[in-house]
């Protein structure tokens, strides 16, 4: 249980959905109409029962958050309801339940569906006439407690299965406001991100050295299966590991795990559903080019070897073997070389080089380069 007035915490976005929502949630909050708020995990359920309560006359008492789920079965109807001493054994107090607790407040239910059938009656006689029995009391409580529910489950598949009861769905359906997956209002994704950027770089005192143009074309364009709360990590982590430099495209994929030849593979074209196909294409152009002028300065370097005669001095491939050698050995040698050449120092190595010390040590692993040295 979370206790305590709700939060300042904004409900953020400007798509149509969110627009409509806080319309909705206008209407609803003066009254003291039971609402039922569903959506996939993440989707921002809790951060819509709070808003529902700050903007209610009830906003100054308690906003008393219980998570039907996490809370074993055998005594969920004491911590909701409370319980008289004595009514089991190790009741040796009378104990207030969080309806008792929540009384003049709010009271959110989250994970409704995991509530218990025989619990599932009782909830439901206190929505309809505010009465409840604590356990092993012999009188009716009353209590004057506005109720806000939240599942992520399909209520109407536990009905089918039992799990649900009929009579409390239809009575808690009558005010139902879904929260559609993040994937449906793309528009907000840009919001969302550079508000948790903003808000983490300033708790965290960092420097945000900002996004290239490719990496947030992913983000806005990406689907979020794991909604708000997925993005809101990715924005803490990602900058977390790259504070010192702009964020590309590259660390983005890496972050999401998503293979770099899967990048412009249907199923993350559908993220790219709202951009210009033009820019999808110039992207893929773009990355081909590179790739090309990485192969030529490769094999450009590859010729110098060839004509130089000089072993002793400097990195040598012989003849015979650069006829065949394939670009990963050749990699594998020039890093070697250099491995030895500077005792396994990859600052050095890297500045050599001129690729990153991230990427570097991948390599060294790769090619079983163990370096006791400096990282
Ligand atoms: N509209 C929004 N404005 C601001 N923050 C949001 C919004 N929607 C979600 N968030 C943020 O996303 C995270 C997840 O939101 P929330 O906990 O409300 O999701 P939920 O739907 O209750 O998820 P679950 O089903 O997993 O409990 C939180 O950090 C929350 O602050
Ligand atoms: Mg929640």
């Amino acid at each position: 249980m979370e206790t305590g007035t709700a939060n300042n915490s904004e409900l953020l976005g400007n798509s149509i959905p969110i627009v409509e929502l806080r319309e909705i949630i206008k209407q609803v909050a003066p009254t003291d109409v039971t609402v039922l708020i569903t959506g996939e995990s993440g989707v921002g359920k809790e951060v819509v029962a709070t808003e529902i309560h700050r903007l209610s006359k009830r906003s100054g008492k308690p906003f008393i958050t219980v998570n039907c789920g996490a809370i074993p079965e055998g005594i969920i109807e004491s911590e909701l309801f409370g319980h008289v001493r004595g009514s089991f054994t190790g009741a040796v107090e009378s104990r207030k339940g969080y309806f008792e607790a929540a009384d003049g407040g709010t009271i959110f239910l989250d994970e409704i569906g995991e509530l218990p059938l025989q619990t599932q009656v009782k909830f439901l006689r206190v929505i309809e006439n505010g009465e409840y029995m604590k356990v092993g009391g012999t009188k009716p409580e009353k209590v004057d407690v506005r109720i806000i529910a939240a599942t992520n489950k399909n209520l109407e598949q536990l009905i089918d299965n039992n799990s649900f009861r009929e009579d409390l769905y239809y009575r808690l359906r009558s005010i139902n406001i879904n929260i559609p997956p993040l994937r449906e209002r793309k528009e907000d994704i840009r919001i969302f991100f550079n508000y948790f950027v903003d808000q983490f770089c300033s708790r965290n005192s960092i420097d945000f050295k900002g996004m290239a143009a490719g990496a947030m074309d992913y983000i806005t364009g990406y689907d979020w299966p794991g909604n708000v709360r997925e993005l809101r990590n990715f924005a803490e982590s990602i900058i977390t590991l790259n504070r010192d430099k702009k964020i590309e495209l590259n660390d983005v994929l890496k972050h999401l795990n998503i293979p770099k030849q899967d990048q412009y593979l249907p199923a993350h074209i559908n993220g790219y559903k709202q951009q210009d196909e033009r820019q999808l294409l110039f992207g893929a152009l773009f990355e081909l080019k590179k790739d090309i002028m990485d192969i030529k300065h490769q094999l450009s370097a590859m010729e110098d070897m060839k004509s130089s005669n000089e072993p002793e001095n400097g990195f040598y491939v012989s003849d015979e073997k650069i006829d065949n050698i394939t670009f990963d050995e050749f990699e594998q040698e020039l890093l070697t070389y250099y491995f030895k050449k500077y005792q396994g120092n990859i600052n050095k190595i890297a500045d050599k080089l001129k690729i990153s010390n991230r990427t570097l040590y991948r390599k060294f692993k790769l090619y079983g380069l163990k370096n006791g040295k400096v990282y």
